[in-house]
This record gives structure tokens, C-alpha cells and sequence, in this order.
């Protein structure tokens, strides 16, 4: 019989097989000061571009205030327990209130983490007679979720109106074969490539077939929409929304998440939801920081609009410069590149090294093959400056991209990976 570690050994994963080379610099990297579009990578300043602060409130001074008088106030351990048996307290509830206002939804229910949420959130609401319908490039907690689910579940090809309307079709069938009805997934905003959800389009779908929508808008809160209400109130069909979902994690700056939905839905999943059932209630600290930061979002819509500013100059730039930004539809700034992945990493080393730009890097098996992702996350902290430089240092990566120079310099990286 094999020891169970013995795979472990051998094998560290997908990712984890890259360690040697990677890690410290391409994944695990420490992005050190205060958080800013400016911070320090190995004791140098970067411009940062892969961190998700949209509205830039992880260190303004208001939030910052907020945040030490309510850890100087409860601690980080109040309330003690779960919701249901000891860690219930008004504040939650009026977060709560606050966050189903925002959203335009009758009811809503923290989360003490979006992805653990999320994957609980769709466990709570399927059983085994009813069928999932979700995005082939659904955001790793879906697919987590979707992976508990004992009963059928069908994927469509990414965004695809024909595709949707199969896979309904056929979860149709089967849903009056069980008896069981269809929970469709999308997200607000696809937080690799940008693009929104089809939510409008799968809308329609409702007058054709029996589902329930349930978006994850992680990217979308905060950030699209009048008010900032998400994909939804962009799109015109918040209403249509059955269950809605946003995590603390991005434009508000913090840790914790939220579903909203009709009073009905929110009251079952409260006494449903394992994860929040079995699990210690969110901090205190964490609750009166997100309250500030609704209020902020509420109250000061310059930050969206500073956010837009520099949404559009960045991506203009890069459209103008003749970048490949694909199909984004939101703040996310994929770039696509030709390369292979030590093209690719030497690549991001000279944009860090030698220009002072520090962007995530998606490669292959995430995108297709010979592609080089460089995701960048605008916020309302940078400034036209960091967009102008930036742009700058694009354009000299590419011209050493087509040149040639990054095959040459990563041909030991090449020659290491083969020996893998
Ligand atoms: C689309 C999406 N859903 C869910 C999550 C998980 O949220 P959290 O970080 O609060 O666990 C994230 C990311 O962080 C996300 O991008």
C-alpha cells in the first residue's frame, strides 16, 4: 500500500511544480508600505497594478480611523460563536440592512469570507433533483460550490448566448424528469478578461425558461452601475437578479462578503448556510469598517468617478498604443501578449527590475497556450502619471517581446523548466 503523502512528493501540482523558479517573485510576492499605487517590491517603488482596491479606501485616512477605533473598541475576537448561537449582534444586522439597501434588495447576510460564501451559498440552495447551469470560466468558488452538488450540473462556453440556451434547454428536461428546478450562475464581471456577464441577455431567457439567477459580482460592486450597485444596475435588470453576491475583498477594502435576495430566501439561507451555521460570526472590527466604507460609497461618488478616470485613461492608452486589452467591459485591464512562459516571466522581471511596473502575470494552463496575460487592476489611487509611465514601459516590453530579447534571456529558464 502507498503512503498517502507519496503523491505529494512526487507531484507539487500545477502551480506548485513552478515553486523553484517562481516563487517570491511571480506568485507569493511581498508588496510592502502602505497600500497605494505606489509600494515597495523588494525594496523598490513599483506602480501597483494587481491590487483590487478599486475605490482606493484600504488606506484613506477615514477608513484607517474607523478601522483602529473599532479594533480598540472589540478587539478582533467579538462577538464569540457562530450567528445562530452567540456572534449576533445589531451591528450585523444593520450592515446587513444597509448592504440589501445598497443593492436594492429586500434582505441581505454577511459572509465571513466571499469564496466559503459562495460555495455554501450554492449548496444551500440546490438539492439533488435540481440542475446548475454556470460559466465555463466561473471564478474557482462556483466551481467549488458547483463540486458539492449531487445532482446534475452543465457548463456553457464562456459568455455564449447559443450555448446558455442549450444547456438550459437540456437542464430543462432533466429538472421535469426529477422534479427539480435550475439555478443558473454567472458573474457580474469575469475578473480575468473584464468582460460582464450576459446578464441582460440571460434575463430574457426568463420568459422562455424556469431558472434562477444567482451572480457573483465581485468585481462588479463598487464599481459599475449608477449608484454602484454592481453588473446588475449597469445592466438595467438588478431586479432580475435572484441572488446577489459582492465581497468585501475589492472596493470595499476589507474582508468579509454578502448575499442578497428576497426576505423568503435570505430567512432560509440563514438557518441553511453551513458555512456561517458552523463557523465564527464576522469580527466586529470588520462590521463597523464596512459600515464606513457603505457610507463612503454611498456619499462620495468622486471615488468612482476618479476610479473611471483612470479606467478609461489607462485602457485608452493601451487601445491607442495598439495593445490587445480584449473584450474587457469593467475596470480589469487584461494586456494580451504573444509568448511563451519564460518569455513571459523574463518579461514581467524587466517590468519590475528596470521600469517600476508590477502587474499580475497569467499564463497557460489559465489562458491558452503562447498567450501572455498581464492583468492590471486600476484604482482611485493612481494618477495620470503612473498611467503615462506605465504606458511607456509597455511599449519598450514589446518592442524587447518581438526583438527577441526575452527568447534569448529565457532560454536557462526554458532549459530548467524542461528538465521538470
Ligand atoms: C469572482 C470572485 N468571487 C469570489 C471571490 C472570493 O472572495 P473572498 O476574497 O472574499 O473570499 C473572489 C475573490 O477574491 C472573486 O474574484
Amino acid at each position: 500500500m502507498k503512503d498517502l503523502f507519496d503523491k505529494i512528493y512526487k507531484d507539487k501540482g500545477p502551480l506548485g511544480k513552478w515553486a523553484e523558479q517562481a516563487e517570491g517573485y511571480f506568485v507569493f510576492p511581498k508588496l510592502e508600505g502602505p497600500i497605494s499605487n505606489r509600494m515597495k517590491f523588494r525594496g523598490k517603488e513599483v506602480i501597483t497594478w494587481s491590487i483590487n482596491d478599486y475605490l482606493g479606501l484600504a488606506n484613506h485616512p477615514e477608513v484607517r480611523k474607523i478601522d483602529a477605533e473599532a479594533a480598540a473598541e472589540y478587539g478582533s475576537a467579538y462577538p464569540m460563536g457562530a450567528r445562530m448561537m452567540s456572534g449576533h449582534t445589531s451591528l450585523h444586522e444593520k450592515l446587513q440592512d444597509e448592504l440589501a439597501s445598497f443593492v436594492n434588495k429586500q434582505s441581505a447576510y454577511l459572509l465571513n469570507f466571499g469564496y466559503q460564501g459562495m460555495v455554501s451559498t450554492i449548496d444551500a440552495l440546490v438539492s439533488k433533483q435540481d440542475v446548475i447551469v454556470y460559466d465555463v470560466d466561473a471564478h474557482a468558488c462556483i466551481i467549488d460550490g458547483v463540486r458539492l452538488h449531487l445532482g446534475q450540473r452543465f457548463t456553457y462556453k464562456h459568455n455564449d448566448m447559443e450555448s446558455i440556451e442549450k444547456n438550459l434547454k437540456r437542464a430543462t428536461k432533466i429538472a421535469e424528469q426529477t422534479g427539480g428546478g435550475i439555478l443558473l450562475i454567472s458573474e457580474g464581471v469575469f475578473g480575468m478578461r473584464g468582460e460582464q456577464g450576459k446578464l441582460k441577455e440571460i434575463v430574457e431567457l426568463k420568459k422562455k425558461y424556469n431558472f434562477r439567477l444567482f451572480v457573483d459580482d465581485a468585481h462588479g460592486f463598487g464599481t459599475l452601475g449608477k449608484t454602484g450597485a454592481g453588473a446588475g444596475e449597469e445592466q438595467g435588470i438588478q431586479d432580475e437578479i435572484d441572488v446577489y453576491f459582492a465581497t468585501f475583498a475589492k472596493s470595499l477594502a476589507s474582508t468579509g462578503a454578502f448575499i442578497a435576495s428576497d426576505k423568503e430566501i435570505i430567512d432560509y439561507l440563514k438557518y441553511n448556510l453551513r458555512s456561517q451555521m458552523f463557523a465564527k460570526s464576522l469580527q466586529m472590527q470588520l462590521v463597523v469598517g464596512a459600515l464606513k466604507r457603505l457610507e463612503m460609497l454611498r456619499t462620495m461618488p468622486e471615488l468612482k468617478e476618479k476610479l473611471w478616470k483612470n479606467v478609461n485613461a489607462l485602457q485608452n492608452g493601451l487601445k491607442e498604443n495598439g495593445f490587445d486589452i480584449g473584450t474587457t467591459q469593467s475596470c480589469v485591464t487584461p494586456v494580451y501578449l504573444k509568448g511563451s512562459i519564460p518569455e513571459a516571466m523574463a518579461l514581467v522581471k524587466d517590468l519590475r527590475e528596470n521600469h517600476g511596473v508590477f502587474c499580475s502575470i497569467v499564463v497557460y494552463p489559465v489562458i491558452p497556450k503562447g498567450l501572455i496575460l498581464l492583468r492590471m487592476i486600476p484604482t482611485a489611487t493612481h494618477t495620470l502619471q503612473d498611467v503615462k509611465e506605465t504606458l511607456t514601459a509597455f511599449s519598450a516590453i514589446r518592442e524587447r517581446l518581438e526583438n527577441g530579447t526575452y527568447k534569448r534571456l529565457s532560454a536557462s529558464v526554458e532549459a530548467a523548466m524542461s528538465n521538470k
